[in-house]
């Protein structure tokens, strides 16, 4: 079974007509984006879509989707994955580069809801290091900055291997170990106030909902 086309699936079926809605980015919010521009063909329902990369811009475009922007629209929901995803529902994001501006359509929306599939369930965030959007002037001091909160940080290489990988706003990604972490919500503001960091891929008390896909059908984790 495909869960992230499982769970990408079932996100669809939250968004009513009239709904104005953030695309996430990533493998599993791909099948969201696809089912959408689908419901909107068979069922001639009207939604509008804001993106969280380049991404899932061209994806909603080639899906039929039209598109909008924040300046214009409230957000009625906004669906996008996640790379870890604890018990309380914070999150690490940013596997695909795409953090920052997810951060800002994710939390920007009425409701939150995160497709997963079961391999991204942790009990502690912290196995996949923590996605930092770096402007590419300050990577040196904010390396320096890392290192003396005992982080160890890696600039993320591009699939070949010759040259950085650069986010859809021009900068670097520096993926950060810390092992496990106890208090994802402050090490999210302290990484955050470190002059040079755009934003970090922790996420907390954000999402609303996240979907899971097991191999025995769909979770849904509500948050209280
Ligand atoms: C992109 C993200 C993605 O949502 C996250 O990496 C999950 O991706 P996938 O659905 O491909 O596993 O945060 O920046």
């Amino acid at each position: 079974m495909n869960l992230k086309k499982l769970v990408g699936h079932e996100a669809a079926k939250l968004v009513n007509d009239g709904d104005v809605v953030g695309l996430g980015t990533g493998s599993t919010t791909h099948y969201f984006i696809e089912k959408l521009g689908d419901r909107m063909k068979k069922e001639e329902i009207k939604i509008m879509g804001i993106p969280t990369s380049y991404q899932s811009f061209f994806l909603a475009r080639k899906s039929g989707i039209p598109l909008t922007t924040l300046e214009e629209h409230d957000l009625d929901l906004a669906v996008d994955g996640a790379d870890e995803v604890d018990p309380h529902l914070n999150l690490i994001k940013g596997g695909g580069a795409a953090h920052t501006l997810e951060k800002i359509v994710d939390a920007s929306a009425d409701k939150f809801v995160v497709v997963v599939d079961e391999s991204k369930m942790v009990e502690k965030l912290g196995v996949f290091p923590v996605p930092v959007e770096v402007i590419p002037q300050a990577l040196r001091v904010v390396e320096e900055q890392v290192k003396k909160m005992r982080g160890v940080p890696k600039l993320r290489m591009a699939q070949r291997k010759d040259g950085p990988v650069i986010t859809d706003n021009g900068n670097l990604v520096v993926d950060i170990e810390f092992g496990l972490i106890e208090q994802p919500g402050e090490l999210e503001i302290r990484l955050n106030s470190i002059p040079g960091v755009v934003e970090n891929g922790i996420f907390t008390e954000m999402a609303d909902k996240v979907i899971v896909g097991t191999a025995k059908g769909v979770d849904v984790l509500n948050r209280i």
